[in-house]
């Protein structure tokens, strides 16, 4: 038989998170005294409020026809609407600037593949270590290589981006920023983004900024986004506003409906003219009842604040019993606890594991969302704990995980 072969590509693909995470539970059976819990996946668990289904249900006459790559006028209308309330931002002309997308997740990897040219001088895709894995997924497809800048504690997790050599960033075609980042929760600045777009002129790169996460948030101020941090910049305006740059956001953790796979992309309107052309022939149109549903979501608040005040209520909760036995910060913004166990004498993945077998509770390592760079893996000796679940089930997870660092 002739054996033929696929795209060399695919096995670069490093195995997802929890993957490793079975492989790293596998053999053990949790305590049976207690029920599981899982902080590891980062799903939101709140309710889909009722408007949004009910939107959804209303339009079932929309599967009749196809849709187009572009998206309905209304919906664009909505998710430029939201942008300019949300980030006092100029007029966003819905016709040029919004792209409606499946979910984040697929624009991320999709704009890679339109944005990169694999085969011009050793390209590379940046990103920030630890970080979300379909970025590294995207640019080894793309036929470039990952490079990876480490989130450093010290500086709110900020990369260093000024410590990669000219040399690197002139093979940079395509940066990818996670703001608010997972799993740090941590908010770029707009000193932050002076330096980036400035960075992005001088060497000639793409930024795809990833703020799915946006909506959750502790302060009284809402994260920066960077359509706004580029507006306050003097970007927003001109032949070319937000030139090189292009925001992904969600509907999955701001209105619970990950389900629905509803999301945007937004931005430079020459990058999103090709990114249409692109999608045109991917197929990544969005189904009409979906839309519809989007457009209710979209123009809505309420629910927005019902749940950020739901994720509140459960870190100012838990945030202080854990700081009793680990070092762990509340976030800016998102829904994970990035925290430091290494107070308890344990590996990541040892207290992973151990946890899991004594009390059932399940946590992601850190070493598993980020890569070894530059000497470390920033993830080492830390966990993730995604707070999605329900306020009393979070606090017992809370409880059983202060009781287990007692017992070491
Ligand atoms: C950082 C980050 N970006 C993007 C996504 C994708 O979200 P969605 O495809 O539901 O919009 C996730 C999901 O967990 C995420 O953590």
């Amino acid at each position: 038989m002739t054996v033929i072969d696929v795209n060399p590509h695919l096995d670069q693909l490093h195995p997802y998170p929890f993957e490793q995470l079975r492989q790293l539970f596998s053999g053990v059976t949790p305590n049976p005294a207690y029920s599981p819990i899982s902080l590891g996946i980062g799903e939101p668990k709140h309710p889909t409020p009722a408007f949004i289904e009910k939107a959804l249900m209303h339009a079932m006459a929309g599967l009749s026809v196809y849709p187009t790559t572009h998206g309905s006028e209304p919906l664009r209308a909505a998710i430029a609407g939201w942008l300019e309330r949300r980030y006092a931002i100029p007029a966003v002309d819905p016709g040029t600037m919004v792209l409606p997308v499946n979910g984040s997740r697929e624009a991320l990897f999709a704009f890679a593949q339109c944005v990169v040219d694999g085969a011009r001088g050793n390209a590379l895709v940046m990103s920030p270590n630890p970080f979300y894995q379909i970025y590294e997924g995207a640019a080894y497809l793309s036929g470039a290589t990952p490079y990876y800048v480490n989130s450093e504690p010290g500086r709110n997790f900020a990369p260093d981006y000024a410590s990669v050599p000219d040399e690197v960033w002139s093979r940079v075609q395509l940066l990818f920023v996670c703001s608010p980042g997972n799993p740090t929760g941590a908010v770029l600045t707009l000193e932050d983004w002076r330096q980036l777009f400035e960075l992005s002129e001088r060497h000639g790169f793409v930024i795809a900024s990833d703020e799915c996460y946006s909506e959750i948030y502790f302060g009284t101020t809402p994260p920066l986004g960077a359509l706004e941090a580029a507006h306050q910049l003097g970007r927003s305006n001109g032949a070319r506003p937000y030139a090189n740059l292009v925001v992904f956001s969600s509907l999955s953790k701001r209105s619970n409906v990950p389900g629905m796979r509803s999301g945007f992309v937004a931005g430079d309107p020459q990058l999103l003219r090709k990114f249409l052309l692109y999608r045109t022939y991917s197929g990544g149109a969005m189904s009409p009842p979906i839309q519809a549903a989007s457009i209710a979501a979209w123009n809505d608040e309420h629910h927005v604040q019902d749940n950020r005040a739901l994720y509140r209520e459960k870190f100012n909760l838990i945030t202080p019993l854990l700081k009793g036995v680990m070092d762990v910060e509340l976030p800016d913004a998102g829904f994970y606890l990035w925290a430091d166990v290494r107070r308890t004498g344990l590996s990541d993945t040892e207290f992973a594991r151990r946890l899991y077998a004594e009390y059932n509770v399940t946590v992601l390592p850190g070493s598993y969302l980020a890569r070894e760079a530059h000497g470390l893996n920033p993830g080492r000796n830390r966990i993730r704990m995604a707070l999605v679940a329900s306020v009393d089930e979070g606090l017992e997870a809370a409880n059983r995980i202060v009781e287990f660092c007692k017992s070491l």
